[in-house]
């Protein structure tokens, strides 16, 4: 069994606060082929301007209201970059990917984001409900961007498997050139295990377009198995990329190495420090370190100095 487009790829999933720049850049050192950034929200990229930072090499959209960077990126990433909008309007969605693309290669919009911030504004899992405002998302996005750059979306499971076919296959003649289906409902949450026989199901009626599978992949074993059990080898990773971003290498490369790359991206990359530590901390927390000395000086950093001086701190390998 196959899906679409046979060709294996590994694909950092969309996360907030932790597929910024630095993440991306070292998900792809490790393997990835495809980075997702975090979702943005379009009316951001309607009200900024693009700051060419020499210094780091970098580009930063900055907000004109708080005068803060709201996403970065640079050419390694250029066209391994699928930039994600949270969006429920067709218009504003054009007018961000406008901002955006020529820095990027395709634009991702979120249809399963089951948080009220987002599902208020008729955004992320509202969409699932309003197909006609998806539809016409998808159909903007398609029309106006030259056809080298990519429109996808990503979406949950709905609550009758044939919904969820129809609503793949809608995305598909609107003009999406492939779907990230995770395999959870809106109501479900990480604990809930993923539904790869959905998937399966899904692929086995959709194969005119290619699907992105998502949902509790945590090793290449896993990615295996779900190539056998669903037929699709376009493997989405969120969590086990937060705890330990060398899972695109197939064998993970210690915590240490990590830690250590991670941090040298972030400083080369003009992270807040803030958003730093906070990454910091979700490796920390899959390793069980909260109570380790590594731990605590990194909680009580205040400053980039601090972090850096907590890394000699990192346990050492078990
Ligand atoms: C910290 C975090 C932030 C997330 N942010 C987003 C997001 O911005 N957009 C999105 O579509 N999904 C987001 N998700 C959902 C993931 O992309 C993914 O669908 C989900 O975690 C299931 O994959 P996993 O089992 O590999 O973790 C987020 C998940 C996590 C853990």
């Amino acid at each position: 069994m196959t899906n679409g487009s046979s060709q294996q790829k590994k694909v950092l999933a969309p996360m907030v606060r932790i597929g910024t720049l630095p993440m991306r850049l070292l998900a792809l050192e490790y393997g990835a082929d495809l980075v997702y950034s975090e979702e943005i929200i379009d009316r951001n990229f309607l009200d900024c301007y693009i700051h060419d930072n020499e210094k780091y090499s970098i580009k930063e959209w900055i907000s004109n209201k708080t005068q803060l960077s709201f996403f970065s990126t640079c050419v390694k990433e250029r066209d391994r970059l699928v930039v994600q909008l949270g969006t429920s309007n067709a218009n504003y969605a054009w007018k961000a990917a406008e901002k955006i693309v020529p820095f990027c290669r395709g634009i991702d919009v979120n249809m399963g984001c089951p948080l009220d911030y987002s599902t208020k504004g008729g955004m992320g899992s509202a969409l699932l409900k309003t197909p006609e405002i998806a539809s016409d998302i998808i159909k903007t996005l398609r029309r106006n961007l030259p056809s080298e750059y990519s429109v996808t979306a990503k979406i949950r499971l709905f609550p009758v498997l044939q919904d969820s076919i129809d609503f793949v296959h809608m995305l598909a003649n609107s003009g999406a050139d492939a779907v990230a289906i995770h395999a959870r409902q809106v109501h479900e949450r990480a604990k809930d295990k993923a539904n790869w026989n959905q998937l399966a199901q899904i692929a086995t009626h959709l194969s005119n377009i290619p699907l992105l599978g998502n949902g509790d992949i945590f090793s290449s074993q896993d990615m295996q198995q779900m190539k056998e059990q669903t037929g699709i080898s376009q493997w989405m990773i969120a969590r086990m990329a937060q705890w330990n971003v060398s899972i695109f290498q197939g064998t993970l490369d210690s915590i240490h190495n990590v830690i250590v790359r991670y941090v040298k991206l972030a400083q080369d990359t003009n992270t807040y420090y803030g958003l730093a530590k906070y990454c910091l901390q979700q490796m920390i927390k899959y390793q069980k370190w909260t109570k380790t000395e590594f731990a605590s000086k990194i909680n009580h950093s205040q400053c980039w100095k601090d972090l850096e001086d907590s890394l000699v701190f990192v346990p050492p390998h078990p």
